[in-house]
């Protein structure tokens, strides 16, 4: 009985605060924006306390606010947190007023300079800094400029098919593409923090619609004089939102051939909340636009097919380490998600579905759910719903055989010989136009039918190669299909071998 006595205290008073922490999850904390002004310019929240300094525009601008804790993601580096060199400095703290503290300006060039009671070796310091800095830049331009001239000096050759292309990529808007690479190669590798996605989502001007979706609507938007894409959620789809939001922001995603995304924004206006998704402007459009217009050759087929490949490859592999990277498995890929770039390469988009791979604990970041994504580009495994969704493998093995099916879609369109055939969806002889998974299921994993590789391929070594690689893309049994890093290197030896005929 002793013992119980000198137990009550502590289990009482962890009681109370359990309880208090359930009940009363309310962290207090300063509040500078306008909606605070009503209760004292505090706010309460479960979350934290941030306070934040920022430097954009050329004003400075002190902002205190409180963080659900729904806000709070990724856990350990939420994106509401971290600051960014230069532009904006943010603290974030998890105690009663925390956030009652005069950040300093976020410790760029334009600030430093301008503050002035430098002694002399800090002025040398700070002027000769960033000019050995900028010789660097332009010194390491000069190199990947004359390396870039000699990688495509041998494909100069102009494109008939589709006189637009260039065969360097240029970006008009050069501001908005610096931004983010500073940023992602300072901080987290993933993109702007979100408190600047912010800044950036609403100073967009929209221009026009360009697509629709079961999602909602996609515009082409003015910023800083330069295109972007925004994918605007109906306020019903605010998972997908959120979701397609996290993945692009997984850490180290970025990669010339994943659609380069810029910002994520909820605004909310009082009766409804708008959803928007940033990400880079592609006037191509989708894969599928393109080649329901063009036809390409050898070359360009090549070059789309690689660049998809690589894409995947990057998407599909995990890096380690702390600026790692996990797989990431995409679950919808096919011609109408995958954007051509401006140099007729591809940029894999709508990871909304994707799913990612924590190998510490081999487990898969969300519940996947049976059968998502386009019917018509179903794995087998998918359609009669065998696949082994613990093994996360079994998703990348989905992609590869819908690569596939995109591979043929683009060698169809391939010009070789004055012989090109009319776009076509796969399949689009054996199944109606919105096929069920019934009818899907029948075809694919029944009859074991594969779209048709006609024997004329067999004469060029291009489409032969491309014929072999679908083929193996398309085994019943997932694991003995190709892996996209294995697709990436056939077919860069096939352009090798292609551009050394030329
Ligand atoms: C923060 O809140 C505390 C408590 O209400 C108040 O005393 C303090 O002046 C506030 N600080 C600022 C900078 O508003």
């Amino acid at each position: 009985s002793k013992n119980t006595g000198s137990l009550a205290l502590p289990v009482v008073f962890c009681f109370f605060l359990i309880i208090q922490t359930i009940t009363f999850p309310a962290l207090r904390c300063n509040c500078s924006t306008a909606e605070c002004e009503k209760t004292g310019s505090q706010c309460e929240t479960d979350g934290a306390c941030m306070a934040s300094t920022s430097f954009i525009d050329g004003r400075e601008q002190h902002i205190r606010l409180c963080i659900t804790r729904d806000n709070l993601v990724p856990p350990g580096q939420p994106f509401y947190c971290l600051s960014a060199k230069g532009l904006l400095n943010i603290h974030c703290c998890y105690t009663n007023y925390c956030n009652n503290i005069d950040l300093k300006v976020p410790s760029g060039e334009l600030c430093q300079v301008s503050r002035g009671s430098w002694g002399p070796v800090e002025l040398v310091a700070v002027i000769a800094g960033p000019l050995f800095l900028l010789c660097l830049l332009l010194l390491m331009g000069a190199f990947l400029y004359q390396y870039h001239q000699r990688a495509y000096s041998h494909r100069q050759r102009l494109e008939v098919e589709d006189p637009s292309c260039d065969t360097l990529y240029m970006t008009k808007d050069r501001t908005l593409q610096d931004l983010i690479y500073d940023l992602s190669t300072s901080g987290s590798g993933s993109g702007l923090p979100l408190f600047v996605q912010r800044t950036v989502a609403r100073t967009i001007v929209l221009q026009e619609i360009i697509g629709k979706g079961r999602f909602g609507e996609v515009w082409r938007g003015r910023w800083r004089g330069g295109d972007v894409a925004v994918k605007i959620f109906s306020s019903r789809e605010e998972r997908s939102w959120f979701r397609e939001a996290e993945i692009y922001q997984t850490i180290m995603l970025r990669h010339e051939n994943i659609l380069g995304f810029i910002a994520a924004d909820n605004k909310d206006n009082g009766t409804w909340t708008q959803l928007w998704l940033v990400s880079d402007y592609h006037e191509h459009g989708s894969l599928f636009d393109y080649l329901n217009r063009y036809s390409v050759n050898i070359e360009g087929m090549i070059k789309l097919a690689l660049s998809a490949a690589s894409g995947l490859a990057h998407l599909h592999m995990e890096i380690l380490g702390t600026q790692g990277k996990p797989g990431i498995a995409h679950r919808d890929l096919k011609s109408k998600n995958i954007l051509v770039k401006k140099n007729c390469t591809c940029a894999i988009a709508d990871l909304g579905l994707a799913v990612r791979h924590d190998s510490a604990t081999d487990t898969i970041d969300i519940a996947p759910n049976q059968r998502v994504g386009t019917k018509r580009y179903m794995a087998p495994e998918v359609l009669d719903e065998t696949i082994n969704m613990r093994h996360f493998d079994s998703f990348k093995c989905a992609d590869i055989y819908a690569l596939g099916l995109v591979y043929w879609e683009i060698t169809r369109r391939c010009n070789s010989g004055g012989i090109h055939e009319e776009y076509q969806l796969p399949y689009y002889d054996l199944v109606p136009s919105d096929p069920t998974i019934e009818e899907m299921r029948k075809l694919v994993c029944d009859q074991k039918l594969r779209p048709n590789i006609p024997n004329w391929w067999q004469s060029y070594e291009a489409l032969r190669v491309m014929g072999k690689i679908m083929r193996e893309c398309w085994y019943a049994n997932g694991a003995a299909r190709l892996t996209a890093l294995r697709i990436k290197k056939s077919l860069s030896q096939l352009s090798i071998e292609e551009d050394l005929k030329v």
